[in-house]
C-alpha cells in the first residue's frame, strides 16, 4: 500500500477491494462513454490471477468536506433484480470519510502488461492523480516480470495519450473502428522496454517531478 499527501488531505493507494466497487463504477460512468459492469470487477478480483487493480482513496483533512459520488445500489440482472433485499449494502457515503477518487488495472499476459483501465474523479483531474496510478501500474508491471506495457486509447483522447506519452509509452498501431459506440479507432501504444536505462530515468524523473506537487509514501500491507 502507498500513501500519496496532496493539499491538506491524505491519498492512498491500495490494492481493489469489493468494498470500492459502487464508488469505481459512479468514476467511471462519469469517465466512459461504455461501461464495465460492477460484476467484472468483482469477477476481476475474484478469479483473475492475472490482474492487478489499484485504487486512490482520498481521506480529507479535518474539516475538510468532499462532496461524494452519489454511489447507486449495485443492478442484478433479472431475475435476481427483482429481489431488491438481495443487493449489497451500500455504503452510505461520508463527506468526511475516505472515498475512491480513481483507479488503475492491468493484466500480464506472459511477459507484457496490458493496462485495462485507468480513471480519475472527475473533480480530482488535473492533480497529478492520474500519472501517480500510471507510473504505479508500471512499477507493478516491472515487480510481475513485464518487459514492456501496452494500452488502447481512443485517438480523440489528448490528455490521456499526453499522459502515456509523458511515461514514454509510443503509438505502434491503429485499431480501427475499435470502440462500438461511435467506431472510433484506438491507438495501440507501447511503453519502453522497462529494465532499460532510459525507461527508468524517465520515470524516476516522472516521479521526482510529481512529489514536487504531490508527497506520497508508500506502506506495505
Ligand atoms: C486520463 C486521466 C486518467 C488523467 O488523469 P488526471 O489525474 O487528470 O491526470 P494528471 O493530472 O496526472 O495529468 C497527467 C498528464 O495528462 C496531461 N493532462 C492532464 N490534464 C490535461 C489537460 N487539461 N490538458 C492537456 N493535458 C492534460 C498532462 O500531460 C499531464 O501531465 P503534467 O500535468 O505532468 O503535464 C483522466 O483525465 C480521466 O480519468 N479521464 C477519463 C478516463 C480516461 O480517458 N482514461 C484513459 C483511458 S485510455
Amino acid at each position: 500500500m502507498m500513501t500519496t499527501q496532496v493539499g491538506a488531505g491524505t491519498y492512498t493507494l491500495a490494492p481493489l477491494h469489493a468494498d470500492d466497487i459502487p464508488e469505481i463504477v459512479e468514476i467511471e460512468r462519469e469517465s466512459f462513454a461504455v461501461m464495465w459492469p460492477a460484476g467484472a470487477y468483482r469477477k476481476e478480483i475474484q478469479s483473475n490471477r492475472m490482474a492487478q487493480y489499484l485504487v486512490l482513496r482520498y481521506r480529507p483533512a479535518p474539516g475538510e468536506i468532499v462532496p461524494p459520488l452519489p454511489v447507486r445500489p449495485e443492478q442484478r440482472p433479472f431475475p435476481l433484480s427483482l429481489l431488491p433485499w438481495l443487493h449489497p449494502a451500500v455504503r452510505e457515503p461520508d463527506p468526511t470519510g475516505p472515498s475512491v477518487v480513481g483507479y488503475a488495472g492491468l493484466w500480464l499476459m506472459v511477459d507484457e502488461a496490458h493496462i485495462t483501465t485507468v480513471a480519475v474523479r472527475r473533480a480530482f483531474r488535473g492533480r497529478g492523480l492520474g500519472k501517480a496510478l500510471m507510473l504505479a501500474m508500471l512499477d507493478c508491471a516491472r515487480d510481475l516480470g513485464a518487459r514492456m506495457v501496452t494500452l488502447e486509447v481512443r485517438k480523440s483522447n489528448a490528455i490521456a495519450i499526453k499522459m502515456y506519452e509523458e511515461l514514454g509509452f509510443r503509438q505502434q498501431g491503429v485499431r480501427r473502428r475499435y470502440y462500438t459506440d461511435n467506431g472510433e479507432d484506438a491507438l495501440i501504444m507501447w511503453s519502453e522496454e522497462l529494465s532499460a536505462p532510459s525507461a527508468r530515468q524517465r520515470l524516476d524523473a516522472a516521479k521526482r517531478a510529481l512529489r514536487e506537487r504531490v508527497r506520497w509514501e508508500h506502506a506495505d500491507s
